[in-house]
This record gives C-alpha cells, sequence and structure tokens, in this order.
C-alpha cells in the first residue's frame, strides 16, 4: 500500500514530524523551552507565536526535552489519529516529568481547545492548558503553573490576531516562511472541527502582514506563504476609515514588495476564490502559479451534507476558469473517502473529479466523525472502516497515476527554481521548487550558488513526487 499523507505533513511535504526548534545556548537563558507542533501550518506559525512571547520572557529554546523546564505539544483534533498521537507523546514525557522537579508540561492549540479543562482530568501530567487565541497570557499561566495549580485559558476571541507579534522563525530553511493573515474560521464544514478550535474569522491587519514580508525579504528570504483557513475571504478595514481590503488587493501589495519575492497562498475555498484574485496573479509573475483547491468529495449529494456550498458541476468549472486565466497553473486538493452515507456511486464521482481536475497532488484521508461537529449530530458516521479505507486506496491510487503523469509532461520544460536547500538524499544536488510548487532535484555545479537564489532548470527525467533536472547554463 502507498504511504498516505498524514496531518503531520498536511499542507507542507516539507514539514517533520513535530519540530524542535533550534538550540539555545543553555548558558545564556535562565530557563529554556521546547515545542513540538502538529497539525496545519497554521499551527506551526502560531507555535513561532509562542516562542516570541516566551523569549520576551527570558526562555530560550531548546531542541532536547530532558534539558527543557517547559514543555509543550501544540496539538491537532481535525482527525481522531492526530489526537491519539499527541496522547501517545504525553505518557513518552512521564518519564522526564518524574525526574525533573519543577518540570512543566503545556498543551497548546486545537486539543486543548476542544477538550479544556477536561484535558487535566484524562492527563494528569499536563499543567497547562492553551487556547489558540490565549497564548499572550501565557507568561501569567506559567508562572500560575509553577506555583503547582493547574493553569487553564481556552477563551476564544474575536479579534485577535497577533498582529504586533513578529515571529521568532523555528527551523526555518531562510528561504520561505509562513505569515498568518487570518485566525479561526466561520465556515461550517459539518466534518470539521475547526470552526470550534479556532472561533470566528478575523483578518490581520494588512499593515503589519506587509511590514512582516518585507521584513523577511530583507532578511535574505525569497518566499512567503499567506496563511488561513480560508484566504478568499480575507477582509481588513483599517482604522482610518480609508477603504476596506480583499484578499486580491492583499496579495497585490505583498507582490509589489519585490519581484524577487515569490508569493503563494493557502487555503482557498473553491465558493470563495474570486476572478479578481486570479486576474491578479496573472498580472504579477512572482504570484506562484498553484491553487489548493480542496474538493473533499466529487458527489453533489455527498458535498451538501458536508454543507461545501458547491455542486460538482460548480467545481468543474472553477477549475476550467482557473485554466483560462492562468493555463500553467498547477492545482492541489483535499479529500476524504467514506464520508456519511457515501455510496459507491459517490465514490466513483470522487475518482471522476480528480482526473477531471488533474491534480498534481493530494492530501487525502478517511473521514474520522469529531465531536460536537454538524455531522456528528446528524449523520450516523455509517461506513465501515474497511470500505472507507479501501476507496481512500483506490484514491491514492488514482492520485498517484496523476501526479507521474502531471510530472512525466513536464519533462524536457525548463522552469525558474527556487534553490531551498540540499537535496535531502544527496547532499551533491541542490533541492528548490518552480513556480506550480513541484519539487525539483538537480546536481551541484561548479557554478556557486546558495539558497535563495533562482536558476534555470531543464527536467530530464521524474518520479511520481520529484522533477529530476539539470541546470541551464547561458
Ligand atoms: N480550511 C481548509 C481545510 C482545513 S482542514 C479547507 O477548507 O479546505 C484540512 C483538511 O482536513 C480538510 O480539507 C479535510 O480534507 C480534512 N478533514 C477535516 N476534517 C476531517 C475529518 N473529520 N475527517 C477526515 N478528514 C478531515
Ligand atoms: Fe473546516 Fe470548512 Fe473551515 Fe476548512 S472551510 S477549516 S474544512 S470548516
Ligand atoms: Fe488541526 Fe487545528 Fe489546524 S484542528 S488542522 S491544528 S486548525
Amino acid at each position: 500500500m502507498q504511504t498516505l499523507t498524514t496531518e503531520k505533513q498536511h499542507h507542507e511535504s516539507r514539514q517533520g514530524e513535530a519540530y524542535a526548534p533550534f538550540s539555545a545556548d543553555p548558558n545564556q537563558y535562565d530557563r529554556l523551552f521546547y515545542i513540538e507542533s502538529y497539525g496545519c501550518q497554521m499551527n506551526f506559525a502560531d507555535s513561532e507565536v509562542v516562542a516570541s512571547i516566551l523569549q520576551d520572557q527570558g526562555y530560550g529554546a531548546t531542541r532536547l526535552p530532558d534539558q527543557a523546564d517547559l514543555i509543550l505539544l501544540n496539538t491537532c483534533s481535525i482527525r481522531e489519529k492526530a489526537e491519539q498521537t499527541v496522547r501517545k507523546r504525553l505518557t513518552e514525557f512521564k518519564q522526564l516529568k518524574r525526574e525533573k522537579k519543577g518540570l512543566l508540561i503545556g498543551v497548546l492549540g486545537c486539543m486543548a481547545e476542544r477538550l479544556k479543562s477536561k484535558f487535566l482530568e484524562e492527563e494528569r501530567l499536563v499543567d497547562l492548558v492553551v487556547g489558540p487565541d490565549a497564548y499572550r497570557t501565557l507568561p501569567q499561566l506559567i508562572d500560575e503553573a509553577g506555583t503547582g495549580q493547574k493553569a487553564v485559558n481556552v477563551l476564544l476571541s474575536r479579534d485577535e490576531t497577533y498582529a504586533d507579534i513578529a515571529p521568532v522563525r523555528l527551523s526555518s530553511n531562510g528561504v520561505s516562511a509562513f505569515v498568518s493573515i487570518m485566525r479561526g474560521c466561520n465556515n461550517m464544514c459539518s466534518f470539521c472541527v475547526v470552526p470550534f478550535t479556532r472561533g470566528r474569522e478575523r483578518s490581520r491587519d494588512n499593515s503589519s502582514i506587509l511590514g512582516e514580508c518585507s521584513d523577511l525579504f530583507e532578511k535574505g528570504y525569497r518566499e512567503v506563504t499567506l496563511l488561513g483557513q480560508n484566504v478568499d475571504s480575507y477582509h481588513y478595514t483599517p482604522a482610518s476609515g480609508s477603504n476596506s481590503i480583499n484578499f486580491a488587493q492583499l496579495l497585490e501589495q505583498v507582490a509589489r514588495i519585490s519581484p524577487q519575492l515569490r508569493v503563494r497562498f493557502s487555503t482557498s475555498h473553491p465558493k470563495d476564490i474570486t476572478d479578481e484574485v486570479l486576474h491578479t496573479m496573472a498580472r504579477f509573475s512572482n504570484i506562484c502559479r498553484y491553487i489548493h483547491l480542496p474538493v473533499q468529495s466529487g458527489s453533489t449529494r455527498v458535498l451538501q451534507l458536508m454543507n461545501r456550498t458547491y455542486t460538482r458541476e460548480w467545481y468543474k468549472a472553477k477549475v476550467d476558469r482557473i485554466l483560462e486565466l492562468l493555463p500553467d497553473c498547477g492545482i492541489s486538493s483535499d479529500i476524504i473517502a467514506g464520508f456519511c452515507t457515501e455510496t459507491e456511486e459517490d465514490h466513483q464521482d470522487t475518482l471522476d473529479i480528480m482526473r477531471y481536475s488533474r491534480y498534481d497532488f493530494s492530501y487525502m484521508f478517511f473521514y474520522s466523525e469529531r465531536p460536537g461537529t454538524l455531522a456528528q449530530r446528524r449523520y450516523a458516521d455509517d461506513i465501515p472502516e474497511t470500505v472507507k479505507k479501501e476507496r481512500l486506496q483506490q484514491i491514492v491510487a488514482v492520485q498517484n497515476e496523476l501526479s507521474l503523469l502531471s510530472n512525466q509532461q513536464d519533462i524536457g520544460k525548463v522552469f525558474e527554481v527556487l534553490i531551498e536547500g540540499n537535496s535531502k538524499r544527496d547532499d551533491q544536488a541542490w533541492m528548490g521548487r518552480n513556480t506550480q510548487n513541484k519539487v525539483l532535484v538537480f546536481p551541484k555545479t561548479e557554478k556557486i550558488l546558495k539558497p535563495g537564489d533562482y536558476v534555470q532548470v531543464k527536467v530530464d527525467a521524474c518520479t511520481q513526487a520529484t522533477l529530476l533536472g539539470s541546470l541551464v547554463t547561458e
């Protein structure tokens, strides 16, 4: 069986198992923290905000949990399995807690928000439970926990965006960075826990977004990915009373920072991505030709139950429109197998829409019922696990075919590639991406290059996941 994409990799193949950040010099700080992140890129971005808040309190980051005075897990609730992974990890910290007096263990993020103080009853070694909108109160909560009390803050906010906090870039490659532009989600997809764990949607001040992106560019970064659960509903009204700014306008402002700065974004809800966004992309060659456009299901009936608010035909028309305005645009998707009541015919519709959309890449999951969601309250989780898994395997098989086909069609083409670093398998080769977000690997030559450089690479061969090429010399 093919490896399935897990939540750990969601939205960024580069992100590893949960990361431990850079190690600070233990002598430089009085106290050290260790943080591990799970889930989507937004959670990873939040950990960088948390690191900034802790650094201001004199905490240094360490990669080694046994060195830390504070261990934090930034958690995800999207699927049952994501929560199990965190619980397992927590039990691994039990021994450390026994050995080190005063060690504090905190749970942050979506699982903290979902379970609230129940977490403290279920997992006795946890000292702190902090929801995604309460990170500014971490210093007080840590003090409280230090006195032996359990500390909890899971209040959700209508306006918190951490706009003024400069994230500490943990485990970054120095070339590409993620920038949160909004928080929360107002869509109510029936399968999804996010609206409950992240609260109402709110957009971040565009001037602080532009400030962060310009700063990254000046520090040598060459790619920013604007993050939100539904970026196309970005909407910010500056206090000065000037006109409000939508996502297309924000994209343009970020793209104007420099033609040398690539701009990406994620995620687009198919119902919200506008022609204005597509036209803006077409006008700026540094806005990458790549859209993550999660379909979830190819069956109109299932889409309706999922509350996705578009039909199969509407989605297909959106794909047509993207390719009409941006003929070389890469498209990827998220797909759920075995949602409530899904028939074999519905499943075939999903395989069919994948072929129609010719996704370069997909994140594929089987349905996992989440407590409190609309689907859990309204529909029975009635597809047997064996059927879910079988369908998922078929979805993965179709995606593998499509990915290979898409890569084969690139053989012979020349792409502009932004170098990110050494190839994982071979330090005599560089790894980078083209505008479509495909990974290219090519041998180093005598030409002196470094991460952050743009080069022209000709594709000579491919695997399902990677384009293999050679440097084009002028
Ligand atoms: N805001 C993004 C998705 C965020 S969650 C969007 O609307 O596209 C990332 C993906 O996890 C979703 O696109 C969906 O495919 C998957 N997912 C969410 N809830 C799930 C569940 N209960 N079971 C299985 N997969 C789920
Ligand atoms: Fe979840 Fe839907 Fe919001 Fe995405 S748009 S986070 S799937 S509710
Ligand atoms: Fe998971 Fe929360 Fe993101 S549930 S996918 S970490 S918003």
